[in-house]
């Protein structure tokens, strides 16, 4: 380990104005309002920008090399700010991937601290308000998942809520195990006092959220699977729309398909990254599942009582992927026809079993760029076909937010696909004999759109009557 640098310029502060950048995944977004939500109960208060902030804080991602390059560019180029007394926090898997010596490739940090360790911010905060220089909590994750009632969600109408922390596989190109530990589910009476909570306070969607949220394990005697807690949360009165993102392929069951087709508060929409359609790559990933167990659970969504719209994460140019393995993941990408895709080149980590193996069998840098250009074209047509089914259809949008430029309202479907339209608002004051006021729509509402175009990334439409009963 090298050496920390002394702590020459120690001081207390008392600037209590804070700053959050998220990078990475909805983990580190959610984990983002609960700390904002612990910053606040101490007293903190956030402000706009970076630059006027006492406590600037990154929380970070380490999944691919570029993430985690980006915290450091942005620690350079805020330097300064270090020297007009600013306090500097690293968060997140960056945070956990470098431990203390981030402290010496970043000297102007204070504050150093894996998601593991966010029960102990309070301490750790108090610590640096005291004036001490270099703070760090890195401890390895318990056997306990993280319970606040400190959340200061951002978002006023979809509401994040974790289920399971950490990661139990072993996919040998994944950091995930490393910088978030083992896994930890909150008991189920938690998860739904806290759901229950959030439909009291207006909240219309719920995202569950966890690395692989189907090998979910109810700590309590209750002892909910998934399943049954998927089922619970789609049951509190007021919830419309009920997400849950990533489920594992080897985890994913027939009983999860038997409740989504049950409850219409769970979204049309399953994400399942397959990662490679070559049983030989899936092999050295150690994904735990063959291309044809893999297809056998696609067929389980295909066959849901309704139309679900599938997704996956892709990765191209692992180590050892021949051309035909590539062709095999185009092949596999056909057959699925999957409604969206992230596509990603392999990059190697840090304490992972692949990142280990050296540049023997490294797919060449241009080859890996080929590769995600030519499945991400493939991925493109797929959707641009598979989109016009929509056409002439109406479908219920929740409403995110006006695109001036376009002139549209823009939102979601319940199968996660973007919808742009136009429409002339609400109507309010409709009882009878009342004069009847059209106003324009809200973020968070829900809207009817008829859909008359449709792209690869997103559908067009404009505002519609509800279609009738059965149509
Ligand atoms: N827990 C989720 C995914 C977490 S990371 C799951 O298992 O599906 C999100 C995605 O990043 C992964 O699905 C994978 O496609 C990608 N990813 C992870 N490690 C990577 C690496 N070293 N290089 C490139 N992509 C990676
Ligand atoms: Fe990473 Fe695999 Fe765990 Fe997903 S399941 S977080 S890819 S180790
Ligand atoms: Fe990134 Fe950590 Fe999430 S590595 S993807 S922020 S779990």
């Amino acid at each position: 380990m090298a050496r920390i640098p002394p702590e020459a310029d120690a001081m207390p502060f008392s600037d209590k104005t804070f700053w959050i950048e998220t990078f990475g995944c909805q983990m580190n977004v959610h984990d983002s309002e609960r700390v904002a939500g612990t910053l606040a109960a101490r007293g903190y208060v956030p402000v706009e920008r970076m630059e006027d902030a006492g406590l600037i804080l990154f929380n970070t991602c380490s999944i691919r090399d570029k993430a985690a390059q980006k915290v450091f560019s942005r620690l350079s180029q805020y330097k300064a700010l270090h020297r007009e007394g600013r306090i500097f926090g690293v968060l997140g898997c960056v945070a956990q991937q470098e431990g203390e010596e981030l402290f010496h490739r970043a000297p102007h940090v204070s504050l150093v601290a894996g998601s593991a360790s966010y029960p102990r911010l309070p301490e750790l905060l108090a610590r640096l308000e005291a004036g001490e220089r270099r703070v760090s909590g890195l401890e390895p994750a318990g056997d306990e998942a993280f319970e606040t009632e400190l959340t200061r969600r951002g978002h006023p109408y979809r509401a994040m809520l974790t289920i399971i922390e950490g990661c139990d596989k072993q996919c040998a190109y994944c950091i995930v195990p490393y910088t978030r530990g083992r896994e930890r589910s909150r008991a189920s009476a938690a998860v739904l006092r806290e759901a229950q909570a959030l439909a009291a306070a207006g909240y219309t969607e719920v995202q569950l959220l966890g690395q692989n949220v189907n090998s979910y394990r109810d700590p309590s005697p209750a002892g909910l699977s998934f399943a049954e807690l998927l089922a619970a949360v789609a049951g509190i009165p007021g919830l419309k729309r009920v997400r849950f993102t990533t489920s594992h392929p080897r985890d994913f069951s027939a009983e999860i398909v038997r409740v989504l087709g049950d409850h219409p508060a769970l979204c049309d929409h399953v994400h399942l990254p397959s990662q490679s359609g070559s049983d030989a790559v899936l092999r050295r990933m150690r994904r735990e599942y063959s291309r044809a167990e893999y297809l056998e659970k696609i067929a389980l969504i295909r066959a849901c009582r309704r139309p679900l719209a599938i997704t996956t994460d892709l990765i191209v140019g692992f180590p050892g992927e021949s051309e035909r393995d590539f062709e095999q993941t185009v092949e596999l990408i056909e057959q699925v026809r999957y409604a969206g895709a992230f596509i990603f080149q392999y990059s190697p980590r840090p304490h992972t079993e692949a990142g280990a193996w050296g540049e023997a069998d490294a797919v060449p840098a241009e080859v890996k760029t080929e590769r995600l250009m030519a499945l991400q074209r493939r991925q493109q047509e797929i959707q641009a076909a598979d989109n016009q089914a929509w056409v002439g259809r109406t479908i219920e949008v929740m409403v995110e937010g006006f695109h001036e430029r376009l002139a549209q309202w823009s939102g979601r479907a319940s199968s996660n696909r973007v919808v742009n339209f136009s429409g002339s608002g609400k109507l309010e004051n409709t009882a009878p004999g009342a004069l009847p006021l059209l106003r324009p729509l809200r973020p968070g509402e829900y809207a009817w759109v008829r859909i008359v175009r449709a792209g690869a990334n997103s559908l067009v439409g404009e505002q519609a009557p509800p279609p009738a009963a059965g149509a």
